[in-house]
C-alpha cells in the first residue's frame, strides 16, 4: 500500500501559521503535522527521526517545512536540517518564516515585471527605498533586490537597529557580496529625490509614504505596498492596484497593492510546496528559489 504524503511543519513560535497549514494541504500534502516551540538545536534530532522511519520510496512522500518569524534563524534551521541528512536518506525542506520569503519574492518579481514591461528597464542599478524594512518581509525584499543588482536602502525608525539588520542581511544572506545601506525614517524626504522604487514593508495599518512625498519623487517608477490593512502603506496605492498609475505621482509611477502581491505570494508558495511532492531528488528551498519561481510565474508564455 502507498504511504500518505506527510509534511512535518516546524516552528519556533507558539502556533503554526494556519495560513501555512492550509497552503500545505491545498498543495497536495495529505498530513501537515505541527511541531511547536521548536528550539533550533532540536532540528537535527527531529530531522533524523523523520528520515529513519520510512523506506527510501516513502521518503519521497515526506517533507519538512520551517516557519517561525525570524529569517536568519529559519535559514540556520534549513542549513541544519540539510546537514542532518545524508544520501540517500534525504527529504525536501522549505523555509518560509512569517511568509516573508514568498511575500518578498512576489513583491520584488512583480516590481521587476513592471519595470520591464512599462519602463523598459531592469532592477540593475536602481535606487530602492525599503520602508519599514527591518521586519522579515523588508529584510528579504532588500536582499533579493540587492542580489538583482539594485542599490537598496533599508529604512527604519532607529538608525542603529536598521544598520544592524542591514549588516546581518549583507553578511548572512548576501554572504558579503551585497551592500544594503541603512537609513532613518526621518530622512526619507531626502532619499525620495533619487529613488526609483519604493517597497513599503512596515507593520500593518501604518502609512509610511504620504501623498506629499509621492508627489516629490521625480524618478519614482514603481511603488509596492504589502500592507493590506487601511490606511495603505503608500498614499495613493490601494490594496487591489496591479500596475496602474498612482494618483498624485508626478513621475508617472505605477502602484502594486497588497492583494496583487499576495496573489503572486500564494502562487509561489503553492508551486514550491507542490515541487517538494513531485521532485525525484530532494530540494532545499528558501527565498532565492521563491524569487526564481516568482520570476518564472510572471514570465510571458511564448
Ligand atoms: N500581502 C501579503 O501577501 C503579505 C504577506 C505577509 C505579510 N504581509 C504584510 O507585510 C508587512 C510586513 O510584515 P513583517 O512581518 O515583515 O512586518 P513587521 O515585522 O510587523 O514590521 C516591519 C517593520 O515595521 C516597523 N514598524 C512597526 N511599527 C511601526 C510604527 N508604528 N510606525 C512605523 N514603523 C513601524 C518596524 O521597523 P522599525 O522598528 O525599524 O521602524 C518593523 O521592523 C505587514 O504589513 C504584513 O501584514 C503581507
Amino acid at each position: 500500500m502507498e504511504k500518505p504524503f506527510i509534511l512535518h511543519m516546524l516552528t519556533t513560535a507558539k502556533n503554526l501559521s494556519p495560513f501555512d497549514a492550509n497552503m500545505a494541504l491545498d498543495a497536495g500534502w495529505i498530513h501537515a503535522l505541527s511541531y511547536l516551540n521548536v528550539e533550533p538545536s532540536e532540528v537535527q534530532g527531529l530531522v533524523q527521526d523523520v528520515i529513519f522511519s520510512r523506506s527510501l520510496k516513502n521518503l519521497q512522500r515526506t517533507g519538512i517545512f520551517i516557519g517561525g518569524r525570524d529569517t536568519k534563524q529559519a535559514m540556520d534551521m534549513l542549513k541544519s536540517a540539510k546537514r542532518s541528512m545524508f544520501a540517500p536518506f534525504e527529504v525536501s525542506v522549505f523555509a518560509d518564516p512569517s511568509g516573508a520569503f514568498t511575500t518578498a519574492a512576489g513583491m520584488v518579481a512583480l516590481a521587476e515585471n513592471e519595470l520591464i514591461t512599462k519602463f523598459h528597464t531592469t532592477l540593475e542599478a536602481k535606487n530602492i527605498l525599503v520602508l519599514g524594512g527591518t521586519g522579515p518581509v523588508g529584510q528579504v525584499a532588500s536582499v533579493i533586490a540587492a542580489q538583482a543588482g539594485a542599490h537598496v536602502r533599508m529604512i527604519g525608525r532607529q538608525l542603529d537597529k536598521a544598520q544592524n539588520i542591514a549588516d546581518m542581511c549583507n553578511n548572512e544572506f548576501g554572504e558579503g557580496k551585497i551592500t544594503i545601506l541603512a537609513g532613518v525614517d526621518a530622512d526619507k524626504a531626502e532619499y525620495i529625490k533619487t529613488t526609483d522604487l519604493v517597497f513599503a514593508t512596515g507593520a500593518a495599518g501604518i502609512e509610511l509614504l504620504g501623498a506629499e512625498l509621492v508627489a516629490s519623487a521625480p524618478l519614482l517608477k514603481v511603488a509596492a505596498d504589502v500592507n493590506a490593512v487601511p490606511p495603505a502603506g503608500i498614499a495613493g496605492v490601494d490594496a487591489f492596484q496591479n500596475g496602474t498609475p498612482i494618483k498624485g505621482s508626478n513621475s508617472g509611477a505605477v502602484g502594486l497593492g497588497a492583494m496583487a502581491i499576495g496573489n503572486i505570494k500564494y502562487q509561489v508558495q503553492n508551486l514550491l510546496l507542490k515541487s517538494m511532492i513531485h521532485t525525484e531528488k530532494p530540494v532545499f528551498l528558501h527565498f532565492e528559489h521563491a524569487f526564481e519561481m516568482a520570476r518564472n510565474y510572471l514570465k510571458p508564455v511564448a
